[in-house]
């Protein structure tokens, strides 16, 4: 067996080679196998509601501009001049009907078609020696949307969105849909740990066991109603789809009394009852489940939760979305947004915010906590003896594989997908073996596509644009 065989083997049975947490051959492939065909977040539709808003986004090293055209559509195109290979928008973010690269001045309307060409009829014949028609930025192979979430692939036969989600449509209404607006974001911030990026993803998917330990002195100071961090035991952990996650136990009670134990205010539990399905309804009110933390793979992650604001007894919800780009296999850039249901009145946006920021984000105290234990294990994992150890991710297995709890039924959790009460590793080794099997795929190798200058043909149309789709009609 290869050493990748290997490897894999392991991960499949819950024993996880160190060294995947930093070592260069396993990043090569993590670009080369898994983030060049699935499906990646990159914005969300209110970063860019204005016609002409635009971010500019990363997938891996590929840079992307999200941008509204003015025709209202949303566009991903690569960042990545047509002449020279210049990046034609380097600000992060701003409003613009046209790009215009740096280098040597080729434009570009704002849905990617190419406009301008300086000395055009000087340096390359006019339209004879160089059509513009049909010219424009690569856009990205996919795109597709989900509650107001972009994502993108960069493989053209990426399944469609939906499919790729699965049922974690199911648990992502909960953080992303809470009435018929949707959701608003604030962000995000943006920083650079050294830490492998799948360390923030198993986390967030499932390590509700981390919480009594990394966390005690959160809860300690009192900044949570719940006396014990102990308590994350009494809740669940699910998997579905293509993301799982964790939730809280509340105490009894019904949906509305368990909507207002986490801060909800009683207009914005109307709009949930209103929004969500009876089985997204029941999961709170029948089951007393509360979703907290959770991950979409491959590396977007949200969290739910509810501290203390403004020295009261009362407790506040925050949502973020967030997402760990991976720069190196020991250098993730982290994305932390912060979200609420747009309609949601200004007062609870603004403590929402305010409780967000006390827990997450660059100032955030669980953040801190985190950060600190995963840049440990990444430097660690880049030695020699790293290299020749398995950890142990068997937590909920018993040595047979017989889980050490049941799952829950039907009856007793009514979201879809399977689910445990209790400490278990079940999330982190349902992301680690969809890992494995994006590893184990060879790369199809698309021939590059020819762009630049493009041949114009009988009527009119240019060759480059007929052999990569990537043509508009100017
Ligand atoms: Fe963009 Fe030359 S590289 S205009
Ligand atoms: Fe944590």
């Amino acid at each position: 067996m290869s050493d990748l065989a290997h490897t894999l083997d392991a991960v499949r049975r819950g024993m996880i080679p160190a060294n995947i947490y930093n070592d260069s051959e396993i990043f090569s492939l993590e670009t080369e196998r898994l983030f060049s065909r699935t499906w990646t977040f990159v914005a969300h539709e209110s970063e860019i509601p204005q016609v002409g808003d635009y971010v500019v986004r990363r997938v891996l090293q590929d840079s992307f501009i999200v941008s509204r055209d003015q025709s209202g559509g949303i566009n991903a195109m690569f960042n990545m001049c047509l002449h020279r290979g210049m990046q034609v928008c380097r600000a992060e973010q701003g409003n613009a009907s046209h790009f215009r690269c740096p280098y040597h001045g080729w434009s570009y309307r704002n849905d990617g078609r190419i406009v301008g060409l300086p000395f055009h009829k000087e340096a390359y014949g006019g339209e004879e020696g160089f059509n513009k028609k049909g010219q424009r930025l690569v856009p990205a192979p996919a795109l597709d949307t989900y509650n107001g979430l972009i994502f993108i692939s960069l493989d053209d036969n990426a399944p469609p969105l939906r499919e790729f989600l699965g049922d974690f449509a199911f648990y992502l209404d909960y953080y992303t849909k809470q009435s018929p607006s949707g959701i608003e974001l604030r962000g995000p911030q943006k920083w650079r740990i050294n830490a492998n990026w799948k360390i923030g993803a198993e986390n967030f998917a499932g390590d509700m066991y981390h919480t009594p330990q990394t966390h005690t002195s959160v809860v300690e100071i009192g900044l949570f109603r719940e006396p014990k961090a102990e308590k994350r035991k009494d809740g669940n952990t699910y998997w579905a789809g293509r993301g799982g996650g964790t939730t809280y136990k509340l105490p009894p009670g019904d949906l509305e009394e368990r909507l207002r134990y986490v801060g909800y205010p009683d207009e914005m539990i109307e709009r949930m009852k209103q929004t969500w399905s009876a089985e997204q309804l029941d999961v709170i009110g029948r089951d007393g489940f509360m979703i907290s933390a959770a991950s979409l793979f491959p590396n977007m992650s949200f969290v739910h939760n509810w501290p203390r604001v403004e020295d009261s007894d009362d407790v506040l919800p925050f949502i973020s979305l967030r997402q760990w780009v991976p720069i190196s296999e020991n250098e993730t850039e982290v994305l932390s947004w912060f979200a609420v249901d747009a309609e949601a009145p200004q007062r609870f946006k603004d403590l929402s915010y305010k409780a967000y920021l006390m827990c997450f984000g660059s100032s955030g105290m669980f953040e801190q906590d985190d950060v600190e234990n995963w840049v440990s294990l990444t430097t660690t994992a880049g030695g020699t003896m790293a290299s020749r150890l398995l950890l142990n991710s068997r937590m909920g297995m018993h040595t047979d594989d017989s889980p050490v709890v049941a799952p829950l039924t039907s009856e007793e959790f009514a979201g879809p997908g399977v689910a445990h009460v209790g400490y278990g590793e079940y999330n982190q080794r349902h992301l680690l073996r969809e890992w494995a099997d994006h590893l184990e795929r060879e790369p199809e190798r698309p021939a590059p596509t020819e762009m630049g200058l493009a041949k114009t043909t009988a009527n009119g149309s240019s060759a480059a644009a007929a052999t990569n789709g990537a043509a508009v009609t100017a």
